[in-house]
């Protein structure tokens, strides 16, 4: 809500009192940016308050911006996801090519504006650093027109911590580059990055612009529209995937298996489960091209479950056949025929969970996890109902059979 006002109002704002504010950014890979301000006071007096703004998409696990020219001897800021839809931001001394520890001399304050914004898919830290201008290990001259900067990122899971101390593993890659701190000052010792944390869009290190209109579509933070957030992921192969697979494991598998104890029509169920079975290698496609273009490959839980899940519903359609085939001939279950219907029945809920861990590792809304859990909940109470149900018919018609033959 706050969030529909904040564009309009905010740059009639900016514009009247903040036209002299600007901020340096720079983004050394796509969408992730970093952007840097410092007041007026703290350039003239050489020391106190300046802004920092770290940017990504949540499909990293951690990104951080350094001063200093290298990794030893750097003042480091590391983000993270912080497991409450907000990020942690961990200063950190860089000591060489190891992981850098936690130190408590750099005071870093995250201000308004940070969290994890656009439905889940971007993390943004405005962070306001008291003491930045020197640390153990060097100093940063807030004046300087090419003051050194480094920067590295990884991508993966989120960390969903709140420590300041998590521990990371080392980056995909890394940066060095210069700012030009002469271009980054700010009338005003305020958090300049609320009215529009703009980034993704830039490439170089040149200021932003002035805020007020122009730089309108790049705006990372004015995602609270009136959309739901399923419905504006809809055109993305992440929710084709999702809808698909998730369709195919909690209706359309359940749904033909229902089929089977309630219509006892072997001709149905085979020919709605292949039907379902195509439509899972389809949705199966689409999460290895998601896999690679979201760089999870197959180092995750939902992924590498997914993957065994679907490999061993290769075999059941098998399976089913040669239990009719058996059916046909000794007019009863045999191990074959126990086979396909416990088989399918746990690898139906496997998969059922694993949309559960889709849904984690997609950042869902909780509305929709909630959604997903309660259809998974009703289709599975009716399967077991028809399970039952199908039991009994088949009881009442072997009872008196077995009955016959034992008196015979
Ligand atoms: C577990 C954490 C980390 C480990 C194990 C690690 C390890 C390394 C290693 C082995 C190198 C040299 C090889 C290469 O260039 O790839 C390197 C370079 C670099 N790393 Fe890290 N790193 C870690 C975290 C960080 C962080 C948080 C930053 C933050 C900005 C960073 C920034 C850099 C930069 C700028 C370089 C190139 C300059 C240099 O050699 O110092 N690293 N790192
Ligand atoms: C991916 C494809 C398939 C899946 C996931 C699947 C799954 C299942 C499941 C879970 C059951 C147990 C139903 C219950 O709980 O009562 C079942 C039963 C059965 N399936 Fe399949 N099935 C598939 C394909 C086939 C095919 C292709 C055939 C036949 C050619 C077939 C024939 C049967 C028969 C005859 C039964 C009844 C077994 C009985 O109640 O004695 N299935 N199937
Ligand atoms: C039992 C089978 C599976 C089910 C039920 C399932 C379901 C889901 C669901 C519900 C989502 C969340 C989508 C969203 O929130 O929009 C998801 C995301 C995802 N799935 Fe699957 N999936 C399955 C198998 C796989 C397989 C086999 C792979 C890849 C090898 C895979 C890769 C992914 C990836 C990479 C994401 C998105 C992560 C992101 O964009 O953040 N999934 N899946
Ligand atoms: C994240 O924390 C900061 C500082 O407490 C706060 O100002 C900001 O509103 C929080 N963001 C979210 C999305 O809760
Ligand atoms: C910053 O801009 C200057 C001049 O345009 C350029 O030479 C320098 O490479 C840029 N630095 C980065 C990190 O892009
Ligand atoms: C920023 O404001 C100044 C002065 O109002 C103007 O000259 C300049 O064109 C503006 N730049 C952008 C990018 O809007």
């Amino acid at each position: 809500m706050q969030r529909l006002f904040a564009p309009a109002v905010l740059s009639a704002f900016t514009y009247s009192t903040l036209s002299a504010a600007s901020t340096v950014s720079y983004c050394p890979t796509t969408n992730v940016c970093y952007q840097v301000g410092v007041p007026e006071a703290s350039a003239s007096s050489g020391s106190g308050d300046i802004y920092l703004q770290l940017q990504a998409p949540t499909s990293y696990t951690w990104v951080a911006l350094g001063t200093g020219s290298q990794m030893s001897g750097a003042n480091i800021f590391v983000m993270y996801a912080d497991g409450t839809g907000n990020v942690t931001v961990s200063p950190r001394k860089g000591t060489g090519h190891t992981e850098p520890k936690h130190q408590t001399t750099t005071s870093l304050q995250v201000l308004a504006g940070s969290g994890v914004i656009d439905n889940g898919q971007t993390m943004v830290a405005n962070v306001k650093c008291a003491n930045c201008e020197s640390w153990d290990g060097g100093s940063l001259t807030l004046t300087s027109s090419s003051a050194n900067f480094i920067a590295a990122w990884k991508k993966g899971s989120a960390v969903n911590s709140k420590s300041l101390e998590a521990s990371i593993s080392m980056h995909d890659n890394h940066d060095q580059f210069t700012f030009d701190l002469t271009k980054a000052t700010l009338a005003d010792d305020t958090n300049p990055f609320v009215e529009a944390s703009s980034g993704g869009s830039g490439e170089s290190n040149t200021t932003t612009p002035n805020g007020s209109s122009g730089s309108g579509s790049g705006s990372g933070s004015s995602s609270g529209s009136t959309t739901p957030a399923w419905v504006r992921e809809i055109p993305t192969i992440e929710s084709a995937h999702g809808i698909l697979m998730s369709i195919v494991m909690v209706v359309l598998y359940p749904l033909g298996s229902i089929l089977m104890p309630l219509f006892g029509s072997w001709v149905l169920h085979a020919v709605w489960q292949i039907g379902s079975f195509l439509a899972m290698w389809a949705a199966f496609a689409l999460g290895v091209i998601l896999a690679q273009r979201t760089g999870y490959n197959f180092t995750e839980n939902h992924t590498i479950l997914g993957t065994v899940v679907v490999a061993l519903f290769g075999v059941q359609p098998i399976g089913g056949y040669l239990h009719h085939l058996y059916y046909v001939k000794n007019q009863r279950r045999g191990l074959v025929s126990y086979g396909h219907i416990w088989y399918g029945r746990i690898l139906i809920v496997l998969g059922i969970i694993n949309g559960g861990l889709g849904l984690k590792l997609a950042g869902a809304a909780q509305s929709l996890v909630i959604a997903y859990a309660v259809v998974a909940a009703v289709i599975f109470v009716a399967y077991m109902g028809a399970a039952v149900l199908g039991e009994v018919k088949r009881n009442r018609r072997a009872g008196p059979g077995r009955a016959r033959k034992s008196s015979a």
